[in-house]
């Protein structure tokens, strides 16, 4: 898991003060240094421990806030102000430092010394002419896992987001589950739309649509809805896990709208909140329950299309087993 690449903040929360950030249990302070490149440290001064991310950037060094020490970009101690300026500084003075990146309007943190992927995965379409953008931060009391499954569920949605989303119309919708080389997707057909305040505000009536969720190992999800009047919709989830059971979701939405996007996004913006919201309040609850009982107790059912790729991928990275094969196929006949 530490050799994927996960959002540590949006570049535009990054200013000139140091931010603290917890990824997978690993306190961090992202900054940014000289010629606005970015870093990110071990959130722990090596001279009596205080937190570097309370500190300050002083020309693109990263002062502790205690005693001054300077760090630079690479976690090496740059300055000592109680030693007089000719003495030398120890080079094992120094403090972890992990890769990082920024792409895509993020700060991206890798916490291994190689990265399993060059780059970060790209949000699709995002900045390209013709496409609407809008990002969502949500931080949710639940682990990856259960995030992801419920980013990729439908069944859940005639509940949770009952009339905002879907209703129930107990129609038959046939999906298609693939394994891919790096996760899994599934592909619908047939959706009933009929219940929903997005889709009445947000699709032509008799235009016919495609629907696939993807999973992408280990920690991404992405949705797509294809009209045949060119209309599309991605909606895709990068999780950043902050410990077990604490998760933060940097959510993209970006669409195809016409030349009338940004003025469509002044109601869809709003209602995607409204929406996370729903789910970040499920889950909790769901979260709370199983702490309740003590750990979790799933039953699994066909129409639980993702979530078993989800379990296995990850399990996978955690143990080193091998992931599920890519090209295995399978139909599954459900209601929504
Ligand atoms: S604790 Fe950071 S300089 Fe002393
Ligand atoms: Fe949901």
């Amino acid at each position: 898991m530490q050799s994927y690449w996960y959002i540590a903040c949006q570049s535009t929360e990054l200013r000139e003060k140091p931010l603290s950030v917890t990824i997978l249990a690993h306190p961090l302070v992202v900054f940014r240094s000289v010629n606005n490149t970015i870093a990110a440290l071990e959130d722990r001064c090596a001279h009596r421990n205080a937190p570097l991310s309370k500190g300050t950037v002083c020309q693109g060094q990263l002062e502790c806030p205690y005693h001054g020490w300077g760090y630079g970009s690479n976690g090496g101690v740059t300055k000592i102000p109680a030693l007089s300026e000719t003495a030398p500084i120890s080079e094992n003075l120094c403090v972890k430092s992990y890769l990082c990146v920024e792409q895509d309007g993020y700060v991206w943190v890798c916490l291994a010394p190689t990265a399993a992927r060059e780059r970060p995965l790209e949000f699709p379409h995002l900045g390209q002419p013709g496409w609407t953008s809008f990002r969502m931060k949500t931080r949710f009391h639940a682990p990856v896992d259960a995030c992801l499954e419920n980013f990729l569920d439908c069944p859940h949605a005639t509940y949770v987001h009952r009339l905002w989303f879907r209703t129930p119309t107990a129609k038959p919708v046939k999906a298609v589950v693939r394994s891919l080389e790096d996760g899994a997707v599934a592909e619908y057909f047939e959706e009933p739309r009929e219940g929903s305040l997005v889709w009445w505000l947000l699709s032509r009536k008799r235009s016919q649509m495609q629907h696939s969720d993807r999973f992408i190992a280990p920690a991404t999800s992405r949705v797509d809805y294809i009209f045949n009047d060119q209309r599309h919709y991605i909606i895709t989830s990068s999780c950043t896990p902050i410990h077990d059971t604490l998760t933060e979701v940097y959510t993209v939405i970006t669409f195809r709208f016409g030349r009338i996007g940004w003025l469509v996004r002044l109601f869809f913006e709003p209602l995607s909140r409204l929406i996370i919201q729903q789910d970040v309040k499920m889950l909790a609850m769901q979260q709370a329950n199983i702490e309740r009982f003590g750990g979790a107790s799933y039953k699994f059912i066909a129409a639980d299309l993702l979530a078993p790729y989800i379990a296995k991928w990850r399990t996978s990275l955690k143990t080193g087993s091998l992931p599920p094969p890519a090209g295995m196929e399978h139909q599954v006949d459900m209601r929504l």
